[in-house]
């Protein structure tokens, strides 16, 4: 992969409407449950990001036939839960958590064997958090140091009844696709709401989710049935423009057909907290999820202590919220978000190097930053291959003073290829450079 390289001349403000790609999350679910439902699934407004690639070609690599996907369309003839079959080399889920963990969920309670690896990245991050409950249902995974690559051998499971110790969507899906397979009922539940896609599309594909305050449960033996879908708009990709139109004096953009589960929407409450400007409109449902044109317009931003119920809620948002807490009066605070060093980076760190490299004071906390809001400078930021770090920090160039310069931006193609051109036509004064 060539090594990209944002540089972004400061200044400028966003303008116009326009529309972020599909939501991420959503469309690794309807690529699964359209691949283990019987008859055909259409979507549109599928991500056609490296990371749903992945989760694509490892179904086609099972014998799940597919047309497209092209401009968001994908046809999915799906095979049933039992009509996979044996892939016949290791399936490569790149640099995507959400592809590894919850194809785990799906192969463990397969009949033949499988193998799933990522990149360096991935290799990185923990497993542990999924082995334990998958392991405890019956199901053959080996990992050395309980992380990638993993090495399933397909069992016969049995239902569980799993409290999960942190709050992660991608553990709770993990056991539900499980659970598909498994013998009687299997149910997580949550230490705090984490997003509920998995769920709700669940019951849109006919499966019976029973679904009590924090538990989720289901009963393995059941059928999929193909569905027509339409992926909303990711709040994730959004919320660079929702951060750059605040913090660019001048700026009124409206983003268009933007997924509002309130799973996912803490990163409005945050901003909204701290004096942005956010108004939403059109409000409406697309497959089975709220959906809203969100339009924001500059305001001075105030620093805050960030609730901890809004830090899953707004989990992937905090590269984003790193940065409008760097252009915001005051201190902002941030708890409770140790889930942050263990993404595609740690984030914690890498925001905390990043601002600290733009003259911004930063503190950084095991779970957290107190983050001081000031004047932004410039300079050369190393986003290590962080996908949603390199976009933050394309956008802080709108209230820098000086160029900045962002190395290794490839993988923004991860969750928003069409980022540069969008960003561009909406105002921000960036240009790829190709190393
Ligand atoms: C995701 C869940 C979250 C999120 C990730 C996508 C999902 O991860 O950070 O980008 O699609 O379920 P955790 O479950 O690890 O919190």
């Amino acid at each position: 992969m060539s090594k990209s390289i944002y540089h972004v001349t400061p200044g400028g403000q966003l303008s116009g409407r326009l529309r972020v790609p599909g939501d991420k999350s959503i469309s690794h679910r309807a690529v699964i449950l359209g691949a283990l439902a019987e008859g055909i699934t259409e979507v549109d407004g599928l991500l056609e990001g490296a990371d749903v690639l992945a989760t694509i070609a490892a179904f086609q690599a099972m014998g799940v036939a597919m047309e497209g996907p092209q401009g968001g369309h994908l046809r999915i003839h799906g095979v049933g839960l039992q009509g996979l079959r044996e892939p016949l080399a290791p399936l490569d889920c790149g640099n995507s958590g959400t592809a590894m963990r919850l194809l785990a969920g799906v192969l463990a309670g397969q009949s033949f064997a499988s193998t799933l690896v990522g990149d360096a990245s991935l290799q990185r991050r923990p497993m542990g958090r999924i082995l334990t409950p998958l392991t405890a249902m019956g199901a053959q995974i080996s990992a050395a140091d309980g992380r990638a690559p993993l090495s399933i051998k397909g069992a016969r499971l049995h239902g569980i009844r799993y409290a999960m110790p942190i709050a992660s969507a991608q553990v709770k899906s993990a056991i539900l696709l499980a659970g598909l397979y498994a013998e009687g009922e299997s149910c997580v539940t949550e230490p705090a709401p984490t997003r509920d896609h998995s769920e709700r599309m669940l019951a849109g594909f006919g499966y019976a989710v029973r679904r009590q305050g924090p538990q989720a449960c289901l009963r393995g033996g059941g059928r999929l049935q193909g569905q027509a879908l339409v992926v909303p708009a990711d709040i994730s990709s959004a919320a660079f423009f929702l951060v750059g139109a605040s913090i660019a004096p001048g700026s009124d953009i409206c983003l268009e057909g933007v997924g509002i589960n309130p799973t996912r929407t803490g990163v409005i409450e945050i901003l909204t907290r701290m004096g942005a400007r956010i108004d939403l409109g059109n409000l409406r449902e697309v497959g089975g999820e709220p959906v809203a044109d969100i339009r924001v317009r500059s305001a001075p931003l105030q620093g805050i202590r960030i609730p901890r119920h809004l830090v899953p809620l707004a989990i992937d948002e905090f590269p984003a919220i790193f940065v409008a807490a760097a252009c915001a009066a005051g201190e902002t605070i941030i708890e409770g978000a140790a889930e942050l060093r263990v993404k595609e980076s740690d984030r914690i760190a890498v925001m905390a190097a990043g601002l600290k490299t733009l003259g911004v004071e930063v503190a950084e906390d095991p779970e957290g930053a107190r983050i001081r809001g000031g004047s932004l400078g410039g300079g050369s930021i190393v986003s290590h291959g962080d996908h949603r770090v390199a976009m933050a920090f394309a956008m802080a160039g709108l209230a820098a003073s000086q160029p900045i310069r962002i190395e290794d931006c490839a993988n923004v193609a991860t969750s928003f290829p069409d980022f540069p051109r969008l960003a561009q036509e909406a105002g921000l004064a960036l240009q790829v450079l190709e190393a």
